[in-house]
């Protein structure tokens, strides 16, 4: 019996029917649940659903007057554990930033005393405006715990971030706030490097590499979510930075190094960064002409530092843990294990990224974990379930 009570605000959207199924779930752990649906999430699910599943009174706009007297939203909105909204529309979200209070679930919002965590879900465009993300960056800096959203086919026709995670995701993120012991990285430092690198040609051009920083980013928030302060260094990515880490936006390989450094020292360090293994040495200070009929322009090409070789060197802020990743199409296991040695790492995170796989850039991975130890390998995830699971046993080495 957990004997936890959560209070469920039910926003508007087309996702408000995954919140039936996280009800069902969350009854099913012995939760108590009581609902608040929002007006517009009144047009997709209907309060009776909710008081069935529930079973418990479901609050509305409509009948706040008369339940004021019975339960007032400051009581309402201090009875309970953990105040969760899911689905968060755009529109919540952004009364929270700002502090409104128009109905009854917003002026619950601001009443509570009690942990939030919120479900977002929206279309990609929305999630992605610059008044969203502001939103967000601020809510996740008052301590507002956040669960997704992930990539997928939309209800618009669209297609990228703003899918509502799915109920039992959503029921992990609950536990993980309620549950003791829940936060096991919690005073812990990781410092972890994601996307790839720009290394330029001239001020126009540059080399680059398919890395979409999905992987990188996944691992970093997952950390957050175990309670670890999170320093992520990437590389240029088209994807939002996850909420709730520190984020050091960088662009060459130089540039990273020099970030991990001043970050260091850090508990666990993982680099999932897609590192350019060499920069331009002749980069030219203007746009490169082409000339008629003169050849093509030669680019002289220099290594790179290896920065996960550097971080992970013997020395006295060498973090406890460091973890590099494998990124290979050919002999995957021999290159993987010849990387954990030559980089000094103490696991290597391998994948195969041969086009067939779909893996660089894709929305899933399948891993092996390289260690002295032995290999492990884990079935094919979504990229946020590998991010997941490492995670977890991040912190299980961490805790021995
Ligand atoms: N890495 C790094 N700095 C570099 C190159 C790679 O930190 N300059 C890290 C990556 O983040 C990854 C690991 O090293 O954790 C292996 O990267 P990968 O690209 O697979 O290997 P490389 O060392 O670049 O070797 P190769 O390109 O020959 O496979």
């Amino acid at each position: 019996m957990t004997g936890k009570r959560i209070l469920l605000i039910v926003s508007g959207g087309i996702a408000a029917f995954k919140a039936l199924e996280l009800i069902r779930l969350l009854r099913r752990q012995n939760y108590a649940v009581t609902c608040l649906l929002t007006a517009n999430g009144a047009r997709f699910v209907t309060p009776l659903s909710l008081q069935a599943l529930s079973e418990s009174k479901v609050y509305t706009d409509l009948f706040s007057l008369t339940d004021e007297s019975e339960m007032g939203h400051i009581q309402l909105s201090r009875s309970a554990d953990l105040v969760v909204v899911a689905p968060a529309t755009a529109d919540i979200l952004a009364k929270m930033a700002a502090g409104l209070a128009d109905d009854l679930a917003s002026t619950v919002l601001l009443a509570t005393d009690k942990p939030v965590l919120v479900a977002p879900a929206m279309n990609v465009r929305m999630w992605l405006h610059p008044a969203t993300l502001a939103n967000m960056a601020m809510l996740a800096g008052r301590g507002v715990s956040v669960v997704g959203p992930v990539e997928g086919a939309m209800a618009c026709n669209e297609f990228g971030f703003g899918r509502l995670v799915e109920p039992p995701v959503i029921l992990a993120a609950i536990e993980r706030l309620l549950v003791p012991n829940a936060q096991p990285l919690a005073g812990r430092h990781a410092l972890v490097t994601s996307g790839p690198t720009h290394e330029p040609i001239d001020p126009v051009r540059y080399i680059a590499n398919r890395s979409s920083g999905q992987q990188g980013h996944a691992i970093a928030s997952a950390l957050a979510a175990l309670g670890a302060r999170v320093t992520l260094v990437r590389g240029p990515v088209g994807i939002p930075d996850p909420v709730g880490v520190t984020v050091r936006a960088v662009e060459t390989a130089r540039e990273m190094l020099d970030a991990c450094r001043t970050a260091l020292p850090a508990d666990v360090a993982v680099f999932a960064a897609a590192v350019a293994d060499w920069h331009v040495e002749n980069r030219s200070a203007g746009k490169i002409k082409k000339l008629a009929g003169a050849a093509p322009p030669g680019l002289t090409l220099v290594p790179n530092p290896d920065i996960l070789a550097t971080i992970a060197a013997p020395g006295p802020d060498r973090p406890r843990l460091v973890v590099g990743f494998a990124a290979e199409t050919d002999d995957l296991m021999a290159n993987a294990q010849a990387k954990l040695r030559r980089k000094n790492a103490d696991w290597i995170v391998a994948n195969d990224v041969s086009p067939a796989t779909g893996i660089m850039g894709g929305p899933d991975n399948a891993v092996h974990i390289v260690s002295a130890a032995g290999v492990e390998s884990w079935p094919r995830l979504a990229k946020g379930d590998v991010g997941r699971r490492l995670a977890d046993r991040i912190a299980e080495a961490l805790g021995r």
